[in-house]
């Protein structure tokens, strides 16, 4: 993009008045927006709980709940954040027309979330980046998988390693914050997107050529239901929500930097079918690969660090293509995270007036020492344990599985009885001008009724509820 029209975007208006940052246009909202969505869980955890909960029957799940729960949500948060053109507690406290309801308290939930996912988030990205140049050697180059266990190992049971990287990784993080939305965000999204897309496409190519690789396309596209639990149900409606970072206020921030003249139904549904295809491609260059060379795909959260290293040692010109394999996971990771903490840091600035400068270091500092129960759950407290789970674990499970749906169901449950249709059609066709009604009142009729009834029903059920 030009610097022009960054500066233009920042400059002030004709009384002098300060413009509120934001994105500068079409291409920058979907990029920013796609950046978010994409990142760690379409790379790390949407394989590895495909491959756990046995492959396809657990994808088409996860296909509805992107469809029938994802996309409403997202649409909402857009919506809710451009209508009130602010962060996300500010967002509710200025929507809410019965002041006496506590609506805002999914803001503040969603400010917890986002330093639940960051603190384990950071850590897995300090792994991955640390993947980038330790694949440059040949440490993690092994086809035995006791060899890359064991090299996995020694560095999360490292306690300084752990937080050095994740340290490094919030500083990176924070360093791009403090450029601001357009400069920062955008900017960043607008560069490594188009990247990402094209390492992740070479590294299909590669795993689709090799021999046996329909073995792994079975095991993507040919769907097993004796698998699928309550447990699993609610784990891949949990996984589109932490995939389109929606139910805690992320895409509420954003939707406040959107022009009024952007398209927010087709924004997010180009948004949700990015995300989708970059999640796929991602499972097309894992599971081939790993079904070609005979490797079982149900290792769990390792899959990424100490399975596929063995499967990229495998094959020809494995080196090369393991180093852009983790390059690639490592550029997803940065637009994830720019979005988890623009929603405290945001909050911070325009609730409490401060300086973004001074936000992103107070929310850094937090998240260093909220991240380090993350960081250090592999070695000094691998013992400390809540309800059988470390605090990595309970991050991980808290956030996707409980934060995120209840969140999302009382987004949804506001946009459709609380700010209701009249607001909505205005909102959704920016005041009639585009002719998009019909479309805009089915959305609105699967918000108020089916949305929030399925996602109570995967919650219930995912908890045991129904027996
Ligand atoms: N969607 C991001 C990913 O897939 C994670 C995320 C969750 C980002 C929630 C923002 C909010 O990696």
């Amino acid at each position: 993009m030009k610097n022009t029209d960054i500066e233009k975007n920042l400059s002030k208006n004709n009384a002098g008045i300060a413009v509120r940052d934001g994105f500068t246009g079409g291409l920058g909202v979907i990029l920013a927006t796609l950046g978010s969505a994409v990142g760690l869980g379409n790379i790390w955890k949407f394989p590895y709980l495909t491959g756990v909960n046995g492959g396809a029957a657990f994808l088409i799940v996860y296909l509805l709940s992107t469809l029938l729960v994802g996309l409403p949500v997202m649409i909402s948060e857009h919506m809710l954040g451009r209508k009130a053109k602010a962060e996300a507690i500010s967002t509710f406290l200025k929507l809410n027309p019965n002041k006496k309801q506590p609506w805002w308290l999914i803001g503040v939930f969603g400010v917890v979330a986002a330093f639940m996912i960051m603190a384990f988030y950071t850590e897995v990205a300090g792994w991955v980046f640390a993947y980038v140049i330790k694949s440059l050697g040949n440490g993690i180059f092994s086809t035995d998988p006791a060899v890359t266990g064991a090299a996995f190992g020694s560095m999360i049971s490292n306690p300084w390693i752990s937080l050095g990287i994740q340290w490094a990784v919030l500083a990176l993080v924070g360093f791009i914050i403090l450029q601001g939305v357009a400069k920062g965000i955008e900017r960043t999204a607008k560069r490594v997107m188009p990247v990402l897309f094209a390492l992740l496409i070479i590294v299909v190519i590669r795993s689709l050529t090799l021999e046996g690789a329909l073995e792994g396309l079975k095991f993507l596209f040919m769907p097993d239901f004796s698998k699928l639990t309550g447990a699993a149900i609610l784990t891949a409606m949990g996984l589109a929500f932490f995939k389109l970072s929606i139910g805690m206020g992320t895409m509420i921030t954003y939707g406040s930097y959107f022009g009024d003249d952007q398209n927010i139904p087709m924004n997010a549904t180009k948004v949700m079918l990015g995300d989708l295809v970059v999640s796929l491609l991602a499972g097309m260059a894992i599971f081939p690969a790993v079904f070609a060379y005979g490797v079982e795909p149900d290792a769990g959260p390792s899959l990424l660090f100490i399975t596929i290293p063995t499967v990229f040692a495998s094959m020809p010109f494995g080196h090369f293509f393991m180093v852009i394999f983790f390059l690639l996971t490592s550029l997803a990771a940065i637009g994830a995270m720019l979005s988890l903490i623009e929603v405290p840091v945001a909050f911070l600035s325009e609730h409490y007036r401060m300086t973004r400068n001074k936000a992103t270091i107070v929310i850094v500092g937090l998240l260093a020492a909220v991240g380090s129960l993350a960081a250090l759950s592999s070695n000094v407290l691998a013992e400390a344990k809540l309800f059988g789970k470390t605090f990595f674990d309970l991050f991980d499970f808290l956030s996707s599985n409980v934060l995120l749906p209840v969140g999302g169901l009382f987004i949804v449950l506001f946009v459709s009885w609380v700010i209701g249709w009249n607001k909505v059609e205005k909102a959704l066709t920016n005041n009639g001008t585009l002719k998009n009604v019909k479309l805009v009142k089915f959305y609105f009729n699967v918000t108020r009724y089916v949305t929030p009834i399925l996602v109570l029903v995967v919650l219930l059920n995912g908890f045991g509820v129904f027996g």
